[in-house]
């Protein structure tokens, strides 16, 4: 995790250049953070534990000057969050921010120990400016002491380092954690990701495993660890500068459930037509998944119960049996793959190490690959044979929600793709299907209208300590990830049921002190089943939360203590619709609590540790 950023130019203030950025890429930890930012040959460190707010009030009373710095927002894995351990770590005149871990920081610490060098933190991260200061000693240039620390430590990280001794370069190397450079105008930039840069340079280099980078004011050099120059492509970006703003939102995350019909709406352009019932998906070639028998979907949280959904609809749609993997335990199990295998890797960030990881072993045992991720040329896009990309545009808030219901349409559309390559559905259908997709932007805003009678819901259940999610058929993974919704950003403690297995367990949790959300949207099979586990939550004295399109059963009269009317929507196609008001109430239940909404306590946006 962590997020760190390099400047260097005359264009700009370095230090507005810094918090600006950081505070683009505070969701990737909040635990402290920190700059350097080299004034007159030497340089000057802020550091504080916390938000960045608290670095912004400390820098304010000394305003540094100076054209190049690195800055930090870290989330803590080696040693606490404490300003001892924030970042910038310093020897000598070298500066370090780091993103990653370094697993061999325990024999470096010893031999740098040895040689004199003092540790000041608890963090992997200070041996590198040790070791950076070590190689200067025995008389490299800064480059080359840079490039020769580098080659020496293991691990994954992305780094950043300036000196006092050559105030004219920022140098940046990565291995498995994301960082770009973007290129400005007499001046240049380094990020982990592309909002921290979005309102200053849309012109993008993502860097490689291996390369480092030596960024001037005018100029930028790529070369690998032994100083050999590399070519790399400058990339335009087309997300908006806006798109990273709150535009009037309280907080980012009411903003991205907003964007939902959009973000739906952008995924799904150019990618299908409405007359042939063909999908298009970039670079896809048909040829690829005539064999395919099986697919494996391998994700995490959020990404994970859009995988359970996936399944459901590749399995109606295109009839191939999908088995869906937490992503941290299906390298650990033996997974039995084989070349007619489709490994699926779910990702928003495309970075997950875990998910990341498990896209890499479904590979090495002969599976063919594609991912559904947001990040264009991410880790895990890069290492998939094909990539559907959402188009959900950033997501800042911790909490993922447009970033699912964009995971949930792509996985909508390779379905119906490989429905046709399989035969498995006519034109006809195909047609139907998209138009049916077509719908869902517009049944959201009806959706979003709930908004007010949500919060208002919200207040009568903000002071409950428990919830129960149930859920059945293709939305029982709502009521996972409707739970994750509610502990991620209100702390409170909430499960996720198939409503199936209530009375194998959980039944035993009910009684007036427990609120259980009834998912029930439409009127199917699963519903009518749903109808029983109402009586049998009732007749326990549970609060119901009753979430239907159909209002018609006698079942639900006088049962009920809330309802949230849903409008009708294609079975396939209503877990989109019907997380919506679950974003929302765990949204209001979290602003009524006064928790950190964004940013909530212990996690980041992305996971980049196993
Ligand atoms: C979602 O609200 C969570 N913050 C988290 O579960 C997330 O979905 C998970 O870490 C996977 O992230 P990814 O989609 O970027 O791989």
């Amino acid at each position: 995790m962590c997020g760190i950023l390099g400047y260097i130019g005359n264009q700009k203030k370095t230090v507005d250049v810094l918090l600006q950025g950081l505070s683009r890429l505070e969701y990737r930890g909040y635990d402290s953070s920190g700059i350097a930012i080299i004034q007159n040959g030497k340089s000057k460190v802020f550091k504080s534990k916390g938000k960045l707010s608290k670095l912004k009030t400390k820098i304010n009373k000394h305003s540094p000057k100076g054209s190049l710095g690195i800055g930090h927002t870290r989330w803590a894995t080696h040693g606490d969050a404490s300003q001892k351990n924030a970042h910038p770590h310093i020897s000598g005149g070298t500066s370090v921010v780091h993103n990653g871990i370094i697993e061999n920081y325990l024999d470096l610490k010893n031999e740098l120990k040895k040689k004199g060098y003092k540790f000041y933190s608890d963090t992997d991260t200070e041996v590198i400016a040790h070791l950076i200061e070590d190689m200067s000693a025995s008389g490299l240039d800064f480059e080359d002491a840079a490039r020769a620390a580098f080659k020496k430590i293991e691990g994954s990280y992305a780094i950043a380092v300036i000196s006092d001794k050559n105030p004219d370069k920022v140098i940046a190397t990565r291995k498995f954690s994301p960082l770009i450079l973007a290129i400005g105008d007499h001046e240049n930039y380094l990020a982990s990701d592309v909002p921290a840069i979005l309102p200053f340079s849309r012109k993008v280099v993502y860097l490689e495993d291996g390369d480092v980078a030596v960024l001037e004011r005018d100029n930028v050099r790529i070369t690998d660890l032994d100083g050999n120059e590399l070519k790399r492509k400058v990339q335009s970006i087309n997300w908006d500068p806006i798109s990273v703003e709150k535009c009037g939102y309280r907080h980012f995350m009411m903003k991205e459930i907003y964007e939902q019909p959009q973000a739906i709406l952008d995924t799904m352009r150019g990618r299908f037509s409405e007359e042939t019932g063909e999908i298009f998906l970039e670079g896809f070639d048909p040829a690829m998944f005539k064999d395919i028998n099986r697919i494996v979907a391998l994700a995490c949280g959020t990404s994970y119960h859009a995988s359970l959904i996936g399944k459901y609809m590749i399995e109606k749609i295109a009839k191939v049996s999908v088995e869906v993997d937490i992503a941290s335990e299906f390298r650990y199990r033996n997974p039995i793959i084989d070349r007619k295998t489709l490994a699926i890797a779910v990702s928003q960030s495309g970075e997950t190490a875990d998910t990341s990881e498990a896209l890499v072993e479904a590979k090495s045992r002969g599976a063919k690959t594609i991912s559904i991720t947001n990040v264009m040329m991410s880790k895990i896009a890069r290492d998939s044979d094909r990539v559907i990309y959402t188009h959900a545009g950033p997501e800042i808030g911790v909490a993922s929600t447009k970033a699912f219901t964009t995971q949930l349409i792509a996985f909508y559309l390779f379905a119906i793709y490989l429905g046709r390559i399989k035969k498995q559905i006519t034109k006809k259908q195909a047609i139907e299907m998209i138009k049916d997709a077509l719908s869902i932007p517009q049944l959201i805003q009806v959706v979003l209208k709930l908004d007010n009678q949500i919060k208002e819901l919200a207040k009568e259940f903000f002071t409950y300590r428990n919830f129960l999610y149930l859920g059945r058929g293709i939305n029982y993974p709502i009521a996972f990830e409707g739970a994750l919704k509610l502990k991620e950003i209100s702390y409170i403690h909430a499960e996720g049921y198939a409503a199936g297995e209530m009375k194998h367990g959980p039944i035993a949790l009910i009684d007036e002190d427990m609120p259980i959300v009834l998912i029930a949207p439409g009127d199917g099979v699963s519903n009518k089943k749903i109808l029983g586990n109402l009586q049998e939550v009732r007749a326990r004295k549970g609060k119901v939360i009753f979430l239907t399109s159909d209002l018609s059963a006698p079942e639900i009269k006088g049962n009920v203590d809330k309802i949230i009317e849903v409008p009708d929507c294609p079975n396939l196609l209503s877990p989109i619709v019907s997380i919506v008001p679950l974003q929302l109430l765990a949204y209001h239940i979290a602003t009524y609590k006064g928790t950190d909404v964004d940013q909530p306590r212990n996690l980041a946006k992305v996971v980049t540790v196993e």
